[in-house]
């Protein structure tokens, strides 16, 4: 133990300025800065919580205005203070905070200015603003009572028996230098509006369901589920516990396009507007989803994974083992449980990209055509063998048929290839190398091979082949032959 009391002290205070630039430097977007601020309406036991906003250029304000517990001036001085309560702390089990960070991390990370609002039962609304401006000319942490339009926040706040408001009022992130009659200016921020409602649907779902209303500019956000829970052709794993019950992991397999309308086909699509995007883990804590599709290190994304999704559920008590971080949309599996995830994600994964094969297969078997075109051909010269590039694969015949002046250099290169291949060397990897052979495209960006087939696809097809002939030759082209399950992707242009 070290006896600290016969030990010099100097106090270290850290620079309140040069701190709240590294807060914006935490790295939210707008659409995890508010579920920040949201997350902690929902700790506040809020049953209604509405998001609004009011254009005008560099002066837009946009508030987060709930119907919770509140704070008394007390309170809300203690939650502006950044670390304002210690991470160690327990918190109760249904408490979405960790690190009393988040209000002003988040609010900071989009504005220089911004204000709380705040009334707690038997109280008169207190408020307070953290601007930038002033900390950084008083060189001090601390807090104005400050706002434009001071009323109508104060009223907004006195209609509720108790609640809070979060104005940002300088969003020089967003609308810096922006005039109010900006066309342009403005529909982007309508595009970035638009895409934060469908990132607020997707994570707190479980609360919308359970009743929770959040409205934005009056009206009500609908929840987004990504397992389409109640759809036909849903596939369901069996449900993994960990740690007792408290850590609970269950996979899903999507239903197949074929089984879906367009519109349902859509809303699969999620907030990011894309299937691949939003295969993968899908990690809540306390309900509340932090990681919305992503494989967590363990895997690539790739197309033939686009039904699998991963649920896995979390209390708040495993924080600093699941890594979770202050913007609450990280997080990582300890290792000791690494390989029983990574197990239970391959069993889905692997029932996932089945129901693709098997799609794919089928139509392989009704498109069968008889005409195969390899990529290379054994030829014999003099009693000796020789590889060869087929002239008549479909890549390489359309490559030399635009080729115009340079179809004779074309050609030569080609040659040499096919003269100088280092036929020994494959042979004696093949013979001793304990490492198999890869297929083809095995193990690179698969979008590669797709592109290609799609634009097979779409060259054959406006070469005068029916959809269906056009299928049946690729299938039978290397090394699109490997890759069937692709083929449904033909089908979705
Ligand atoms: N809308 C609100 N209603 C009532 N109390 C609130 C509200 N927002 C914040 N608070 C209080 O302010 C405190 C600080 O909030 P802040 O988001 O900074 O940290 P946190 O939620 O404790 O942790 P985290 O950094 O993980 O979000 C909260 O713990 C809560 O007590
Ligand atoms: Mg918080």
């Amino acid at each position: 133990m070290i006896d600290y009391a016969n030990i010099q002290s100097t106090s270290a205070e850290p620079e309140a300025s040069s701190m709240i630039q590294t807060f914006r430097a935490i790295g939210y977007s707008i659409e995890t800065a508010i579920a920040d601020i949201i997350d902690n309406s929902v700790a506040a036991k809020s049953k209604n919580i509405w998001i609004d906003y009011d254009w005008s250029g560099s002066n837009t304000t946009l508030s987060i205005l709930d119907d919770g517990i509140g704070m008394s001036n007390d309170e809300l001085i203690q939650a502006m203070r950044p670390g304002s309560k210690n991470p160690l702390d327990e918190r109760a089990s249904d408490d979405l905070g960790r690190f009393g960070l988040g209000l002003k991390t988040a609010s900071f990370s989009q504005s220089k200015k911004f204000t709380v609002v705040s009334k707690a039962s038997d109280c008169k609304p207190a408020f307070w603003t953290w601007d930038l401006d002033y900390v950084t000319k008083e060189k001090a942490w601390k807090l104005v009572r400050f706002i434009p339009n001071e009323d109508h926040w104060i009223k907004k706040v006195e209609s509720l028996k108790t609640g809070t408001c979060i104005i940002w009022w300088d969003l020089d992130r967003l609308t810096r230098g922006t005039s109010e009659d900006n066309q342009e200016a403005k529909s982007k921020f309508l595009g970035v509006m638009d895409s934060l409602k469908s990132h607020l649907s997707m994570v707190f779902h479980k609360y919308i369901d359970d009743g929770l209303k959040i409205y934005f500019r009056d009206r009500l956000i609908k929840s987004w589920d990504p397992f389409m829970i109640g759809m036909d052709g849903l596939q369901t794993k069996p449900e993994m516990r960990l740690e007792g019950d408290s850590i609970r992991i269950k996979g899903f397999v999507l239903p197949h396009r074929s089984k879906l309308s367009a519109e349902q086909y859509n809303y699969g699509k999620g907030p990011k507007d894309n299937w691949t995007a939003h295969q993968g883990f899908y990690v809540y804590r306390n309900r509340r989803l932090l990681v919305a599709g992503d494989w967590l290190g363990l895997f690539k994304r790739e197309p033939h994974y686009d039904l699998c999704r991963i649920k896995i559920d979390l209390p708040n008590h495993f924080d600093s083992e699941w890594q979770i971080d202050i913007k609450k949309s990280f997080a990582r599996p300890p290792s000791i449980y690494r390989e029983q995830i990574l197990a239970l994600a391959k069993d889905v994964r692997n029932q996932a990209v089945e129901v693709y094969r098997h799609k794919g297969k089928v139509l392989k078997r009704k498109l069968a055509s008889d005409e195969y075109f390899p990529f290379w051909e054994e030829r014999a010269r003099h009693g000796k063998r020789f590889y060869k590039i087929n002239r008549n694969h479909p890549l390489v015949y359309e490559l030399l048929s635009k080729s115009g002046d340079l179809k004779k250099e074309l050609e030569k290169v080609i040659q040499f290839i096919e003269e100088t291949i280092p036929v020994p060397l494959i042979t004696l990897q093949e013979n001793e190398n304990e490492k198999p052979h890869g297929q083809p495209f095995e193990g690179v960006d698969n979008n590669a091979i797709q592109e290609a087939m799609q634009k097979l696809f779409d060259g054959f097809v406006s070469s005068g082949l029916s959809v269906e002939k056009a299928k049946a030759k690729i299938l039978n082209t290397e090394p699109f032959n490997f890759y069937p399950q692709y083929i449904n992707f033909l089908a979705n242009e």
